[in-house]
């Protein structure tokens, strides 16, 4: 399955009856080995067109305005009025060159321009890289809802350049770290000592170090799709901290990776009650080390109004991912009342 080639790495993983291509450690250059150029259509962002122009030289490139804001269906017909005047067939490939939101963007036009056509991504963020572009599911937001419409359906390969990330700011470093952290707590307890043992910088200035670490967490993940692609059970676990990080996420100004950590760090104290979890304080001390807060002031109410519309909840109860150990994480049915008062004892 593993072949080699310099220092570049391409495993075949197959998910259901997909198999996605994934080129670790690679160059974008080697896109143009990987799809024909005269029948691939790439789609970015503003921010990363603007920041890596040359790359995307000989390449036909939808460009396309930066933001969660602009994940949404109205996004979805321009481009794909753009794919229609520039006379994109089922032979086409559509390749999303970006953060997350340009990968679930072209995973979902991927999905449904001419009932589907070949889809590649080359992820530019670290968030996108150990996460965003790994599984299949795509869509866009719908008024308040984030990810309301889409599709799973999996990208034939995945480009891993690094090289994307030194224009990353601090912030979506922070973010991408917030996930690797939670898969660590969830499922790896020697990634979450490499985490206690290093820090943020000591990545960023180690490309060793930081594509390891890159290709650790997306094997992870990828692990977990094809064991449960259609989230029935273990999927659910890359949950953790997400149920009540969405509704901080939605009721504040903060960004993802803020609002998992702190979901992170509710989660855990609620799993010292529920599922006897004692190391909530390694977990906060990993989030502070890598700049993510563990504390703050939110109200309750408002968030629980805003997880009652979580799609995890069922009826008067809630599912929540809970914490066992350092490496072991839970999927939990509980009453919201239960959730509710353990989360007030908190503040
Ligand atoms: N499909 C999934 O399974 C899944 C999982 C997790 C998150 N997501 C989705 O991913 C999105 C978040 O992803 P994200 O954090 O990558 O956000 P993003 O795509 O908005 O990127 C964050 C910011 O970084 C900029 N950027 C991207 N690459 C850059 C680079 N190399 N240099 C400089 N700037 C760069 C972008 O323009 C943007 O401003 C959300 O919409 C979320 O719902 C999807
Ligand atoms: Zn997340």
């Amino acid at each position: 399955m593993l072949q080699k080639s310099n220092t570049m790495k391409q495993k075949k993983i197959r998910i259901a009856a997909a198999t996605t291509t994934c080129y670790f450690a690679c160059q974008f250059s080697h896109l143009r080995k990987v799809i024909p150029i005269d029948r691939t259509i790439i789609i970015t962002d503003q921010h990363v067109f603007k920041s890596h122009a040359s790359k995307f030289r000989g390449w036909n490139t939808i460009i396309l305005k930066a933001g969660e804001a602009y994940k949404i269906q109205p996004t979805v017909d321009a481009v794909i009025q753009q794919l229609v005047n520039m006379k994109a067939d089922r032979h086409t490939w559509l390749v999303g060159v970006g953060g997350g939101v340009i990968t679930d963007l072209t995973g979902y036009i991927g999905s449904i321009y001419m009932r589907g056509v070949n889809v590649g991504f080359v992820p530019t963020t670290l968030l996108a890289m150990v996460d965003a572009a790994i599984g299949g599911k795509n869509g866009v937001d719908h008024g308040v809802i984030k990810n309301l419409v889409g599709t799973i359906r999996q990208p034939s390969f995945l480009l891993y350049d690094t090289s994307f990330l030194k224009t990353l700011p601090d912030s979506e470093w922070r973010n991408g770290f917030a996930e690797i952290i939670k898969h660590a707590v969830c499922f790896k307890p020697a990634l979450f000592r490499e985490l206690e043992k290093n820090q943020l910088n000591s990545y960023r200035s180690n490309k060793q170090a930081l594509a390891a670490l890159i290709e650790k967490n997306a094997m992870l993940k990828f692990k977990i799709v094809q064991a449960d692609e259609k989230e029935q059970g273990l999927r659910s676990l890359l949950n953790f901290g997400h149920t009540l990080g969405h509704a901080i996420e939605m009721v504040y100004e903060v960004s993802h990776g803020e609002a998992i950590s702190l979901g992170m760090v509710a989660a855990a104290r609620l799993s010292a009650k529920l599922s006897g979890f004692k190391e909530t304080d390694r977990l906060q001390q990993v989030l502070a080390k890598y700049g993510l807060p563990t504390l703050a002031n939110y109200d309750l109410e408002k968030l629980m109004q805003s997880m009652e519309m979580d799609k995890k909840k069922a009826g008067k109860t809630i599912r929540y991912i809970l914490l066992k150990q350092i490496g072991s994480a839970v999927s939990q049915l509980h009453s919201f009342a239960v959730i509710k008062k353990l989360l007030n004892q908190q503040l």
